[in-house]
């Protein structure tokens, strides 16, 4: 049965400036990686910088009518209070260039990357990270804001919040719950404070951010690990969700995976690249190059549970799955039609989904795992940077075409 989609449903795809652009040596990540702390240097990346309109001429063909991308904080402030005009001049190029496609722009401020100083000289456990990020989110609203249709703060922040201030794996490499919950606190707060300077730049503004949302289940001993699995979501979605509940005008929902928990007693340690916690493992597929449970049904317990909880419209930000090199992808396309299915099925129970963005577009720097995980409908080749599409970019460009499955 063909499922079709709303008429003013956006197809999208998803990419972020760190894990494309390339060359962002003014950023906090640069220097972690530099120092040996992720798998791989991120140098070039895909130079989607100077490869833009390639990169665009794909979205075209695809047929999206929505690309969601970011803006790097660290290349547009290299210098505390100091900002790039070639730069924001750039970006403007970027974003006018798809405008000429007819492609809308969902573009996040903040994903995941600081300038160097400002990771250096402050943090976000400091109180003064509210008001210099403020400055910052100001002026790329008054010089960039007529080019963006959906703005989106903070991407996910509390992966790299629990990362950096608990696990200690992204910078600023903290395991400190105390600076933790003061970052929480900041983020909430510098994303409150930036929705009401967008509005007032922009009245008519679409303002929000994303959550990591996958769905969790808990094995073993009933009572005691259904509350273990409320407090997953509470950790992941409550603890900042709640206090930026007035200050959203959609909900943003990356689902990914199914995090399966079990309980040991013999694991107490913390070690975020193993996914144990204090004793609490999330379990492993064995054949997934990230290990991660692919469970499409969980898209659609994700949307009606953060329906219920935000009564806002959603739109799904980021939804993918890695696979090994090879421009053969049938689990992709499996992964892809099974997903919107369960969409599909949400918005028939009216739920209110206003758009899809698959990640993403290309294959790209994956954080700490470096270029092994491929997320791409393009594949790219690192070496020579050439981009081929898989099977799934044509799966995906019919997708849209037939609005549906
Ligand atoms: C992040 C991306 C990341 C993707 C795959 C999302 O949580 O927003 O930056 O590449 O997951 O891990």
């Amino acid at each position: 049965m063909n499922k079709k989609f709303p008429k003013d449903f956006l197809w999208g795809v998803a990419t972020s400036s760190y894990q494309v652009e390339g060359g962002n040596s003014n950023s906090d990540w640069w220097e972690w990686e530099k120092a040996g702390k992720a798998d791989n240097e991120s140098g070039k990346a895909c130079d989607y910088w100077n490869r833009y309109k390639e990169d665009h001429d794909f979205l075209q063909n695809l047929g999206v009518n929505l690309f969601r991308s970011s803006i790097e904080w660290a290349r547009i402030e290299p210098e505390e209070g100091v900002f790039s005009e070639d730069v924001i001049l750039h970006y403007r190029k970027i974003f006018k260039d798809l405008k000429k496609r007819n492609i809308k722009t969902q573009v996040t401020f903040w994903w995941w990357t600081s300038p160097l100083w400002f990771q250096e000289k402050y943090g976000w456990h400091k109180k003064e990270s509210v008001e210099i990020f403020a400055r910052y989110v100001e002026k790329v609203t008054k010089e960039l804001g007529d080019l963006i249709d959906i703005f989106t703060t903070f991407n996910e922040p509390m992966v790299p919040l629990g990362q950096g201030y608990l696990g200690g794996v992204f910078p600023p490499g903290n395991k400190n719950p105390l600076k933790f919950f003061r970052a929480v606190s900041n983020v909430a707060e510098a994303h409150n404070v930036s929705y009401k300077i967008i509005h007032q730049i922009k009245p008519e503004a679409k303002v929000g951010i994303t959550y990591l949302y996958n769905w969790y289940e808990a094995e073993g001993f009933g009572i005691l690990l259904n509350s273990i699995n409320r407090i997953a979501q509470w950790f992941r979605i409550d603890l900042l969700g709640d206090k930026i509940k007035n200050f959203q005008d959609y909900v943003g929902i990356n689902y990914y995976r199914l995090g399966k928990i079990k309980f040991e007693l013999k694991n107490l340690k913390i070690n975020p690249r193993e996914q144990k916690y204090f004793g609490f493992t999330i379990e492993e597929d064995k054949d997934n190059v990230m290990k991660w449970i692919t469970y499409p049904k969980g898209i659609y317990l994700v949307l009606k549970e953060a329906s219920k909880k935000f009564q806002l419209p959603i739109y799904i930000t980021e939804n993918g799955g890695p696979t090994r090199e090879g421009l053969n992808d049938p689990e992709r396309i499996a992964f892809i039609k099974n997903h919107l299915s369960f969409v599909h099925k949400a918005i028939q129970e009216g739920i209110d989904v206003r758009g899809y963005n698959f990640w993403s577009l290309v294959d790209n720097l994956e954080w700490l795992y470096g270029y092994e995980p491929r997320f791409g409908l393009v594949e790219i080749n690192y070496k020579t940077l050439e981009r081929t599409p898989r099977k799934s970019y044509f799966e995906y460009q019919k997708i849209i075409k037939n609005r549906g499955v």
